[in-house]
């Protein structure tokens, strides 16, 4: 619950750790006072009368210091709203009053005509921000910029900067360096998410995996978006973020239209880049991620194995082989409908292809239900390939500029979901497919950025830009409550769109479409730095990796590389031997055996992916897990022992591979030994407490 101090303009939110404070001075400026460790409300109050140091012209006090700049008056610093009407530019707010609701804190403020509402929540140590902009007068009144929140950090010497960047099939880099003066922006112009980013920053001076202060910041948007990191003139950091790269114009609000901006989510942590991830990850199986008290099941996915050349009968096969090594959920991607022989055609179409599924989908899902799985399909439904017929009827439907070329790319074009019509065609063709067939599960793709994003019909066509994600979410939602039973999952050509927006909607994410087992270490170390095991797909493919860099691993090490997320199959079983398929059974039913510990526990990342050997780590409860790969072994480099976290260093645990009974004090201190050697090798070790 937030606490109001007496003066009526000081506010404290206080989670189990943390604590955030801000204050209205008597002029009516929004300042922060505190982020960081639990205080009380007595302590806000004496910080929201602290002094302002003194400042010289060309400065601005308020630089620095407040939680939304806006434009205009003695402001240098990025805006976090910039607005314009026909006769005026920028915002001079006067303070309206505050609410609380529940655990929400409402601050509202007014300019003429325009009404801004800042909320703040805390769910656990998370402090979610958020914006509402009203036009309350009777012109037009263009947001040029509207960011969701602007975060403060306090006066701290040598800020470092993390961020997850990476492109296609090597998503979720992690980088760390240093902060120096003027502004890092990361970001998306590309419509979606995109694989360059993901919108998540953590700042911190002198933490290490499992100590030290780090502050967080993400963003739940699935469209354009910029986070810009700050470090000002007098070392100050601000961070500031939301919807669209630029600031040329979000959307026009008529009068008495409102715009919501996405939520920025902030998480203030002293137990290390670990403590805020598994922060994080509590945060989105309590309040993000749909179902999350739930276990994934283990999928079996087509794509690899059969790529666009599939047939009913060639999918009964594969079905078959999955359900006799323990798969859930079997999943047939692309090429299952219209005139989808190829990536050149069919997209749009989304009836059941009647050569290759000729009394349509319902005999194949049955099949695969009488095998005791359930039964998924992909689609990407904002895309269409000129060669379709919903093209060939609707060619203004798409993204496109008047007398410009519309640019393809993978062959397709992306269809206007701004406009109600094709909203409609989407929800009839979507809902359709769900009721005719027995489906449990559908793969959502998105494979290629916006280019021509234009809309010739409309008076403020960039406003597609926000309504293409709008519509995105309403669609899903309507989907998820007319087809409670089916799961979803987020796909971007791999890890192309994810982010706490769509995480609110789908039941896991597709990571990335590298499954080389060494690679995916370093996606997987990074994905884990915000998101949680429980949403992270990761697939067994073939040896050598067919896609990409014709890596050749064994079942063992390429199991227990997608063991750490949610485990998947992706290979051509029909050419898997039996030795391979009675070897997958048993690793698929070891998984199943962890599958609540790495699906719902703790997690500790033990050692990163560069070099020799790495290691991640689950604790829930009494049960442990670790999962440990050795890249390469030098003679005369001794493999490390792997010092445990999260275990109680009074108690005795029992390895469940060997036998041995460890102290928890032994491998707090001085770690396990995994007996791993030689190239390429790993190993799930399982310990429970005695
Ligand atoms: C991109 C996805 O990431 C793949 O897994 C697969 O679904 C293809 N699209 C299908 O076109």
């Amino acid at each position: 619950m937030p606490e109001s101090a007496v003066d009526g303009r000081t506010w404290l939110l206080s989670g189990p750790a943390s604590s955030y404070a801000v204050h209205v001075t008597e002029a009516d400026e929004l300042v922060h006072l505190h982020w960081g460790a639990r205080i009380a409300l007595a302590d806000a109050e004496a910080l929201a009368v602290r002094p302002l140091p003194d400042y010289w012209p060309f400065e601005s006090p308020l630089d620095g210091r407040e939680e939304y700049p806006v434009e205009g008056g003695a402001r240098f610093v990025r805006p976090a709203l910039s607005v314009r009407t026909a006769e005026r530019r920028g915002t001079e707010w006067t303070f309206a009053g505050h609410e609380t609701d529940g655990d929400e804190l409402r601050l509202r403020f007014r300019d003429a005509g325009l009404a801004i509402t800042l909320h703040y929540r805390m769910r656990g140590d998370v402090v979610e921000r958020w914006t509402t902009l009203r036009n309350e007068g009777e012109q037009p009144l263009e947001l040029l910029r509207a960011d969701s929140a602007t975060w403060t950090l306090p006066d701290r010497d040598g800020w470092r900067l993390s961020q997850l960047h990476g492109r296609w099939a090597a998503e979720s880099r992690l980088a760390r360096s240093p902060l120096t003066y003027g502004e890092k922006v990361i970001g998306s112009r590309r419509g979606h998410t995109g694989h360059q980013h993901l919108p998540w920053v953590a700042l911190d001076t002198d933490a290490t995996e499992e100590h030290g202060e780090v502050y967080g910041c993400a963003l739940g948007w699935s469209g354009s978006w910029r986070i810009a990191v700050a470090q000002l003139p007098d070392a100050r950091v601000q961070v500031t973020g939301g919807a669209g790269y630029d600031d040329s114009g979000l959307l026009t609000l008529a009068a008495g239209e409102s715009f919501t901006t996405p939520v920025f989510a902030g998480l203030w942590s002293d137990g290390g880049f670990g403590g805020a991830s598994r922060a994080w990850h509590a945060y989105q199986l309590a309040h993000i991620v749909p179902g999350a008290d739930r276990d994934r099941p283990v999928l079996f996915n087509s794509w690899e194995a059969t790529w666009f050349d599939i047939s009913e009968e060639q999918q009964t096969a594969l079905a078959r082989r999955a359900a006799a090594i323990g798969v859930e959920l079997f999943v047939v991607d692309d090429g299952w409908f219209g005139a989808r022989t190829g990536d050149h055609a069919g997209l749009g179409d989304w009836t059941p292809n009647p050569d290759r599924f000729p009394h349509g989908l319902k005999p194949l899902a049955d099949q695969v239900h009488a095998l005791g799985m359930q039964f998924g399909i992909w689609v990407e439904p904002e895309m269409v390939n000129p060669d379709s017929e919903l093209y060939r009827a609707h060619p203004d439907w798409v993204q496109f500029q008047l007398g410009r070329k519309r640019t393809e790319l993978r062959n397709q074009l992306v269809l206007n979901l701004a406009r109600e019509d094709v909203q409609e065609y989407l929800w009839q063709q979507l809902d359709t497919l769900l009721s005719s067939a027995p489906i449990d599960y559908v793969k959502w793709d998105f494979n290629r950025c916006f280019t021509d994003a234009g809309w010739p019909d409309d008076p403020y066509p960039q406003r597609l830009w926000v309504d293409h994600v709008r519509a995105l979410y309403a669609l899903l939602d309507r989907l998820r409550a007319a087809h409670p039973g089916v799961a979803f999952e987020s796909c971007s050509g791999g890890g192309g769109r994810i982010d706490l927006g769509i995480m609110s909607r789908a039941d896991q994410v597709w990571t990335s479409d590298n499954t080389d087992p060494l690679d995916r270490l370093a996606i997987q170390h990074g994905f884990t730095q915000i998101h949680p095991a429980r949403t992270m797909a990761a697939w067994v493919t073939d040896s050598p990796n067919a896609q990409l860099n014709g890596r050749v691993s064994s079942l063992r090490f390429r199991f227990v590389s997608a063991m750490a997320g949610v485990l998947g199959i992706g290979g051509d079983l029909t050419e898997w031997t039996e030795e391979e398929l009675a070897e997958a059974r048993r690793w698929v039913e070891l998984y199943k055996e962890i599958r609540p510990v790495v699906q719902r526990g703790d997690l500790y990342r033990l050692r990163p992916p560069e070099g020799g050997l790495s290691a991640v780590q689950y604790v829930r409860g009494e049960e442990s897990v670790v999962l440990a790969w050795l890249q390469a072994q030098r003679h005369g480099e001794p493999v490390p022992a792997l010092r445990l976290r999260g275990l109680d260093p009074t108690a005795s645990y029992e390895c469940r591979e060997t036998g041995e009974i460890h102290r928890g004090a032994v491998l707090l201190h001085h770690g396990l030994r995994t007996g791993l050697r030689g190239d390429l090798d790993a190993s799930v070790i399982r310990l429970r407490r005695i």
